[in-house]
């Protein structure tokens, strides 16, 4: 039996510990890591930056003509930055403003078509790790894992204010509970794409279970996807 590169689909709500797995599985399996939510969030800080009016269709397509993303692996996070016009945006990217405004530009259907295109010819080689909120059901819909990941809300919420706090301690747990709870909402109710779990994804919810155990239990479903079977 032989293994061979799969694509593996990660989507599910905000803060549901979706890049630390799918960072932790392309490390062990030698794959490419992308997130593809660092492309909406550098979408929007361009457009934050830029004044440029989101509800205006035409404004909104000439910012993308001037959007150049790519991905470069940083050794010490062990995952790739994002570059926004051959800047590294990685710093600016997961701030309070940005947060506020990501999931009203990842519902443009414009913006959708930009990302998702990129998205796919990054899958061409299989070999990697995508997480999101539609890989599974628009970006990779023949991917061979797909995972739907969840959480119970305190859990996200507590993780979440961990993570920012070590950068910034004037953030509330409040503020983060707001943010959390409206962008899940924008997400799954939005006209493009919704957050969905794709009919074929296993449902992982991780509120009870070490980052250890997930990874262990998510590299027996890739060993099971990635080898040739003969049946
Ligand atoms: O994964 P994240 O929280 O960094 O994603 C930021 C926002 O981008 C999120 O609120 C929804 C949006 N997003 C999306 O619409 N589709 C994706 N594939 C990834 C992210």
């Amino acid at each position: 039996m032989s293994a061979h590169k799969i694509i593996i689909a990660i989507d599910g709500y905000s803060s549901c510990g979706k890049s630390t797995l799918a960072r932790e599985l392309a490390v062990k399996l030698g794959y490419n890591y992308i997130d593809s939510g660092a492309m909406y969030r550098a979408i929007t800080l361009y457009f934050l930056r830029n004044s440029v009016d989101f509800d205006n269709p035409e404004a909104v397509s000439r910012a993308l003509a001037d959007i150049n993303l790519s991905f470069v692996f940083n050794e010490h996070r062990q995952a790739s930055d994002i570059y926004l016009n051959d800047e590294d945006a990685e710093p600016y990217i997961r701030e309070m403003l940005v947060s506020e405004k990501v999931s009203q530009v990842a519902a443009i259907k414009a913006v959708r078509t930009f990302a998702v295109a990129q998205q796919q010819q990054m899958g061409t080689g299989k070999g990697i790790v995508m997480d999101g909120r539609d890989i599974g059901t628009t970006v990779f819909p023949a991917a061979e894992l797909k995972l739907f990941m969840t959480a119970a809300p305190e859990v996200r919420v507590m993780r979440r204010f961990k993570e920012l706090y070590a950068t910034n301690h004037a953030i509330t747990i409040e503020e983060i509970r707001h943010n959390l709870e409206l962008r899940d909402y924008i997400d799954a109710t939005r006209e493009e794409s919704p957050l969905r779990q794709a009919t074929d994804a296993i449902l992982l919810d991780n509120s009870n279970l070490s980052r250890e155990e997930q990874l262990e239990l998510v590299l027996e479903l890739v060993k099971d996807r990635a080898t040739n079977r003969l049946n």
